[in-house]
This record gives structure tokens, C-alpha cells and sequence, in this order.
């Protein structure tokens, strides 16, 4: 089951939330035990990575003060030659070697001149951009001194856009509705890669769907778009708040339920943030546990029970339950996937994020292996709703739960099928209704 335990699957942190909410030396046990969205101290029988031996990777560098010092030694023992703000960002933010980008140090500056934009502004030959976006993704800065930092944050990320165009093939990046975030912020959103080791994972890991359950091949589709056939909801904006894993297994169960009841009807990610207490709401989530919760207590929809990107208490809102048999893992055969998929429905899988992922915005996106290993800034859970050839380039066909204004057809992105791309075939599962 090693394969389990590589996977890491989460995303996007509300920047405010993301922090450790908690730390507490235990010192019975001469052991850390980890507190995450003040609720619920994580279960001290599961396993825990060893600090010393696995750096430990979590927060947003605001929260450096709350880690023992024991730890922050060892991080700076790991890196002798850094300054303590680059070593709390590896210590904190990512596994790569990545430095920490220069412009995220320099905090815009209080100064009667930063009051008044510069005349230079004017003359850059990104500003027109910047105005177009301001306007396009309804872009409000607070004051001068906000809006000069975010120029030149967008100005740094349209440069790295020119050589993230890849001349060869008709993968096309632009100007999203990130185009005005430091790398900084971007990873903010995504949690990192330990979230897995962190939580353990219990008796939650799905089975493997036998090899003799799969669809047969003969006769697969060339392509099939599930959106054709009424089982994917609207795309859905999961905000500033790491709950992608709600948003991929909502997916998975809305499109299965419209199958099988013949009814689209979008269900609650919140109350899988706010009542899975397996999980950590905006902290990330493993896929596994929230299908575990479904199966147990059922779903109810987004219309009775919203979505306020942020941890609540859980409501028990028992009307209009969709309830789920049973969830498996789909193992990593990227042609078995696809025999199911054509047959059943959206699964969710789980993928490294690389910055280009937020700028894409048509083609088929395919990273190379080294950007997912080294530059990945976190993990994301998504939901594959199709697949098909562009260009005889074969893709999966993915919602995303960035909001429309992300990727192709409002929310959707290609990535490329039969290379395991960032590890998108490491951990397909999937929600099962009996007929
Ligand atoms: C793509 O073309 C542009 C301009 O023609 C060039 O600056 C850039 O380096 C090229 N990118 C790659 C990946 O070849
Ligand atoms: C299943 O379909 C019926 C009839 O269309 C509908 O009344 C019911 O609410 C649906 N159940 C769920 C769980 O969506
Ligand atoms: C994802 O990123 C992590 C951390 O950088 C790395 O250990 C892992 O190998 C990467 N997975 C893939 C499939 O690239």
C-alpha cells in the first residue's frame, strides 16, 4: 500500500485560516500532538511522521513562532548558510529546493512616495494588461501602495508567463485570476505534500475494484463528455479555503447520483468541511475519509446546507440525503480508468501543482515530470468528467474548483492521459451506487 502513502492530496488555504492552529508539546508523551482548525486534536493513535527525520511542512510562515524551538533548530541546521525567513519558508512551505522568490521579501513600503503611483507605471508595457485584468477578475486593492505591489507582482508573473508558452505544441497560458498572486501566496493556497502522513490513514483506504469489475474495452468511446449526458453540476469556486478534496468527492457523488437517480442535484462540500471530523475543513482532506463520511451519513445539497469557505460547526441537515454504497480505489492503469469512466461516471484523483497549472488556459496540459517532483507548489484534488484526443494528443477532461473564470469552457482544464501526468493516476477513487 506504499502507493497510499505517496499520495498527497490538498489545496487551497484560506490564507488567514491556513495557520497551525495549535501546537502542543505533549510532554507525557514526548510527543507533539498537532491541533488544526481549533476543533479536534488529531487522533494520537495514528502514525506521525518523524520531525527529525521528515522535515515537517505545514502553515504559512506566519506561525514559525508556534513551532517548538527544537524543531526550528533542526531547520536551521538543515541549512546552515540561510537566513532565518528562508529557512522558515523551506521549513514551512515546500519540500523542493525552490528559493524563496525575491519580490515575496519585499513588503511594499510605507513612504510618501509610494502614496502616488509612478509616472513609470504608465509607460510599462504590461499596465494595459493589469488595467484589462483589474477589470476582467473585478480586482479591488485597498490603496496605492497595494495596487504598486501587485503591478509589479503581475509584471514579474508575465514574464514567467512568456516562458511558460511552449512554442511546440497549442498548450496556451494567460492572464488568469491569479495572475496578480506571489508564488508565495499561490502555494498558500495548497497544501502541502505531507497532508497524507499527517492524518494517517486509518481503515479508510478504499479497496481496489477488482480487475474483473472493469468495463470491457471493446467498444470504448473515442471520447465522452459526462456534462453531455447531465451528470456535472456548475463549476464551483472553493475560495480561499483548502478544500478541494470536499469539491473532487462532491463531484464524484453528484455525477453518480445523477446516473443512477436520473437527478442532478449539487450537494454539500460544506457539510463534509464542517461535519467530516476526519478530515481538517479548510485544512485539507484525504478523499478516502470523505467518501467514508458519505457512505455513513449521506449528503445533503449545496441549496440546503451552503458553501462559506470556512469551518463552521456541523449543522444536521437531514433532508435530501444522497447516500453512496460503497468507494474504491481504481488503481494506477490509466486505460482501465478511462474503460471506467466511460462506463460510470466522474472519479476524483489527485495531482502536484506546478505553477503553469494557474495560468492554463487551453491545450493539453502536461508538466514535465522533473517541474512535478521539484517546483510543485502543493497538491490538488480535481475530478475527471471525460476524456478525448486533441490533436491526436490524448487528454482527460477535469473540473476544476477554481471558479469560471479559470482554464477552458469556464472551470475545466486537459491534462494529458497515459503519462500518470503529475501523478494524476496515483489515486483515482471513486463514490459506488447498487443499482
Ligand atoms: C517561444 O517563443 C518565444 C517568442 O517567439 C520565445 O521567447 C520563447 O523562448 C519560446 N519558448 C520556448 C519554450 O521555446
Ligand atoms: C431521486 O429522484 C427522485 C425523483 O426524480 C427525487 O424525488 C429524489 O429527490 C431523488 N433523490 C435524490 C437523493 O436525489
Ligand atoms: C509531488 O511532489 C512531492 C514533493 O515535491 C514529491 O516528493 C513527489 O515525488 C511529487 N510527485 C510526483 C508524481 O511528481
Amino acid at each position: 500500500m506504499l502507493i497510499f502513502t505517496i499520495i498527497a492530496l490538498h489545496c487551497v488555504v484560506k490564507p488567514g485560516l491556513q495557520r497551525i492552529e495549535e501546537f502542543v508539546n505533549d510532554k507525557n508523551q514526548g510527543k507533539s500532538r498537532f491541533y488544526m482548525d481549533n476543533r479536534r486534536p488529531i487522533d494520537s493513535k495514528r502514525r506521525y511522521p518523524s520531525f527529525t527525520q521528515q522535515p515537517w511542512y505545514y502553515g504559512d510562515g506566519s506561525d514559525f513562532e508556534a513551532i517548538p524551538s527544537w524543531m526550528k533548530q533542526q531547520a536551521k541546521k538543515d541549512n546552515p548558510y540561510e537566513s532565518e525567513s528562508n529557512v522558515r519558508w523551506k521549513f514551512l512551505k515546500t519540500a523542493s529546493s525552490r528559493k524563496p522568490d525575491d519580490l515575496l521579501k519585499r513588503k511594499p513600503e510605507a513612504s510618501s512616495e509610494s502614496q502616488e503611483i509612478d509616472a513609470d507605471l504608465f509607460k510599462n508595457e504590461y499596465y494595459k494588461d493589469f488595467q484589462k485584468f483589474i477589470r476582467e477578475h473585478n480586482k479591488v486593492y485597498t490603496n496605492s501602495r497595494e495596487y504598486r505591489w501587485r503591478f509589479q507582482v503581475f509584471v514579474k508573473n508575465m514574464k514567467e508567463l512568456k516562458e511558460m508558452q511552449d512554442n511546440r505544441s497549442n498548450l496556451v497560458f494567460g492572464i488568469g485570476p491569479f495572475s496578480d498572486k506571489t508564488d508565495e501566496e499561490l502555494s498558500k493556497r495548497l497544501i502541502p505534500h505531507g497532508y497524507r502522513f499527517i492524518i494517517g490513514e486509518g481503515d479508510s483506504a478504499p479497496l481496489k475494484i477488482e480487475d474483473s469489475d472493469f468495463p470491457s474495452r471493446e467498444g470504448r468511446p473515442q471520447q465522452i463528455d459526462w456534462r453531455t449526458k447531465g451528470a456535472v453540476t456548475r463549476v464551483k469556486d472553493q475560495g480561499d479555503c483548502g478544500s478541494c478534496w470536499a469539491f473532487a468527492v462532491t463531484a464524484v457523488v453528484e455525477g453518480q447520483n445523477a446516473i443512477h437517480n436520473k437527478t442532478l442535484v449539487s450537494l454539500s462540500e460544506q457539510q463534509l468541511i464542517d461535519c467530516d471530523h476526519d478530515n481538517s475543513g479548510c485544512n485539507g482532506g484525504y478523499r478516502p475519509y470523505a467518501f467514508k463520511y458519505i457512505q455513513r451519513h449521506g449528503q445533503t445539497t449545496d441549496k440546503l446546507y451552503h458553501y462559506t469557505a470556512r469551518a463552521q460547526n456541523c449543522r444536521h441537515i437531514k433532508a435530501n440525503r444522497v447516500h453512496i454504497n460503497d468507494y474504491k480505489w481504481l488503481g494506477t492503469n490509466e486505460e482501465k480508468i478511462a474503460d471506467w469512466v466511460s462506463h460510470h461516471g466522474p472519479v476524483s484523483f489527485g495531482v502536484n501543482v506546478t505553477k503553469p497549472m494557474y495560468n492554463y488556459k487551453s491545450g493539453v496540459f502536461n508538466p514535465s515530470p522533473e517541474d512535478c517532483r521539484q517546483k510543485s507548489l502543493g497538491a490538488h484534488a480535481m475530478t475527471i468528467i471525460g476524456y478525448g484526443e486533441l490533436d491526436g494528443e490524448p487528454y482527460w477532461l477535469i473540473k476544476n474548483s477554481w471558479g469560471t473564470h479559470y482554464g477552458i469552457d469556464s472551470g475545466y482544464l486537459r491534462m494529458k492521459r497515459g503519462v500518470n501526468s503529475c501523478g494524476l493516476a496515483d489515486a483515482v477513487y471513486t463514490a459506488i451506487i447498487n443499482k
